[in-house]
């Protein structure tokens, strides 16, 4: 032990130099850390300073975005409120225009079959048309014939007519002719030498009801009685003709009158005289004009010679 406190070996003395040095080194490490921690907090504290303003600052600004955070949430939700409605409101458009669609659809599909339907009528009225345009086609062939037919007869129509007009014409003068032959009695007994004045009617008894007719127009009843039995004048029915009885003196007696009143006194001068007496003496009127035509006279004639006694068989002369 001595020894040791003796001598002080070298090395701790170096190992002292060492410590020794390495506390200066460390003091000084350790001032020196101190130094920067010292800026460092404060440099910390002013951070925490700044820290602390800017969480103040944020915090305002947290407020404030809370407020628009919370403005945001609600207009938010009134948004999908809107949205919401607007979706239903979408829904029922979607619907709709579904329904739409398919309605669409089947009317598309029924015009479809109608188009094939109306088709198959205008095919069908084609076919039918063109039946009727040959039918046409005959029909107008038909008429074709009918027309010339109908030429034909219109022409041999047109032949007939211009004879039957040929007819007429000649029919015409022949009625012209045959009114040429009709003449009253004065006309024709002016026109007929005497006593060749003739009844047409060999039959008295066929013209009889038409003569006594004609008498009682005429009006020789109101002088010589209905039944010709006489009055204010002579009988025709007795024996007696005062100027004759032959056709040509009782025509021409009866158309000129007698004595004063025939006109020039005709009858006297043609020669006729009076041969026989009645109890009634006195002129006859002239009726050659009253009577109408020379057939009418002879059959008025016809009649007298029917009622005469001379004919009569239950009362002869
Ligand atoms: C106004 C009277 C009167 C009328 C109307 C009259 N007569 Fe006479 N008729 C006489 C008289 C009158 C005599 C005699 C004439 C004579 O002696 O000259 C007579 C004579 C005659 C005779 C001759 C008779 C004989 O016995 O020979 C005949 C026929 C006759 N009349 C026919 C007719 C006819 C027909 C008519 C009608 C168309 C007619 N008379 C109208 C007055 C009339």
């Amino acid at each position: 032990m001595l020894e040791r406190k003796n001598t002080i070996p070298i090395w701790v003395w170096i190992v002292g130099a060492v410590l020794v040095i390495g506390c200066i080194f460390a003091g000084y490490r350790t001032i020196e850390t101190r130094q920067r921690l010292e800026a460092v907090k404060s440099k910390l504290v002013s951070v925490k300073h700044s820290a602390a303003k800017t969480a103040a600052e944020a915090d305002a600004q947290i407020n404030e975005l809370q407020i628009k955070v919370n403005q945001a949430t609600s207009e938010i939700g009134q948004l999908r409120i809107n949205l919401d409605t607007a979706q239903s409101q979408l829904k029922q458009w979607a619907s709709s225009l579904e329904t739409m669609r398919s309605e669409l659809e089947s009317a598309k599909q029924s015009a479809a079959k109608t188009a094939v339907e109306a088709d198959a009528q205008i095919n069908g009225l084609q076919t039918k048309l063109d039946q009727a345009t040959s039918e046409i086609g005959q029909l107008r062939n038909n008429l074709d014939t009918a027309q010339s037919r109908l030429k034909e007869r219109a022409s041999s129509l047109e032949r007939m007519r211009s004879e039957l007009e040929s007819a007429k014409q000649s029919a015409n003068r022949a009625v012209v002719e045959a009114d040429a032959e009709i003449m009253t009695p004065l006309e024709r007994e002016a026109s007929t030498p005497k006593g060749q004045l003739k009844s047409p009617f060999r039959d008295f008894a066929s013209v009889a009801e038409e003569g006594r007719r004609k008498y009682m127009a005429a009006g020789c009843n109101g002088c010589h009685g209905g039944g010709g039995g006489g009055g204010m004048a002579a009988p025709l029915t007795n024996p007696i003709w005062i100027y004759g009885d032959d056709d040509d003196t009782l025509f021409r007696l009866i158309t000129l009158g007698t004595g004063k009143l025939s006109p020039d006194d005709a009858f006297k001068k043609h020669g006729y005289k009076r041969k026989g007496s009645e109890f009634v003496v006195g002129p006859m009127p002239h009726f050659g004009e009253i009577i109408k035509t020379d057939d009418d006279l002879w059959k008025i004639i016809a009649w007298m010679r029917t009622v005469h006694c001379s004919r009569r068989v239950e009362d002869r002369c």
